[in-house]
């Protein structure tokens, strides 16, 4: 149990006016505090395709490591796949009651082949690309990891901001996932993400968060 009062401390951290910051801040404050990991799912509220692009198209404005855009989405629709999915995440509700299931997977070698990089007349990033990363595999896919986060994180709050809720889950088996969705060894999976209509009867309390005078350190 954290020893502090969430409200408290929000408050504290927040004691900026309003004519200090822009409407604009105070909008993504509220959708920051509004979006929560859910667990449960409304598993009769669908989620029309388009809504999805929509919202995958907005977060694709995510900032990745030399714009190599690391990110693949799997859209899970089919219902056997589902199944398997669940069983390797250990049942965890959202993935059977959420509108979308998606497995955001890492490209881990798209430095090598990024057709859009070439394009923008990158000779010198190519090469300056294969000195970085040719015999620093971990370190590409750490970039991998840290670009496809990032996207995970706006496509959650895409969806926040377009009426649905999310969860990100790593609690799961994603060797085996990879091996049930045809990835091959360039490939990995960085989470899932579960989007949907919250169920009604969903209690799970608001997650507190740490006071800005336990992370922050200026020096
Ligand atoms: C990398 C990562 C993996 C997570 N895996 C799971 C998971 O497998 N199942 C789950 O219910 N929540 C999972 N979560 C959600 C966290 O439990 C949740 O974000 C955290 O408890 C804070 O709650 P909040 O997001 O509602 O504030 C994961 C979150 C992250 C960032």
């Amino acid at each position: 149990m954290l020893d502090f009062d969430i409200n408290k401390n929000l408050t504290a951290d927040s004691c900026i006016s309003k004519q200090e910051l822009s409407a604009q801040f105070f909008q993504l404050q509220h959708l920051l505090q509004q979006r929560r990991a859910i667990k449960y799912f409304d598993a009769a509220q669908a989620m029309d395709d388009r809504e999805l692009d929509a919202i995958l198209a907005s977060a694709s404005q995510a900032p990745s490591a030399f714009n190599l855009q690391h990110w693949q989405v799997v859209h899970i629709k089919s219902a056997q796949r589902r199944a398997e999915i669940s069983a390797l995440a250990y049942h965890q509700p959202q993935i059977q009651q959420a509108a979308a299931l998606l497995a955001i997977v890492m490209k881990k070698n798209v430095w090598q082949t990024a057709a859009h990089i070439a394009q923008a007349g990158g000779e010198k990033i190519q090469m300056h690309l294969q000195r970085l990363y040719g015999d620093k595999p971990q370190l590409a896919r750490d970039e991998a990891m840290r670009s496809c986060a990032m996207f995970s994180m706006l496509v959650m709050l895409a969806a926040e901001a377009a009426g649905y809720r999310s969860c990100p889950m790593s609690g799961a088996d994603f060797t085996a996932i990879g091996k049930c969705l045809g990835l091959d060894a360039t490939q990995e999976i960085c989470m899932l993400i579960t989007l949907g209509r919250e169920a009604s009867d969903n209690t799970i309390a608001r997650q507190q968060r740490l006071p800005l005078s336990q992370f922050l350190y200026r020096i």
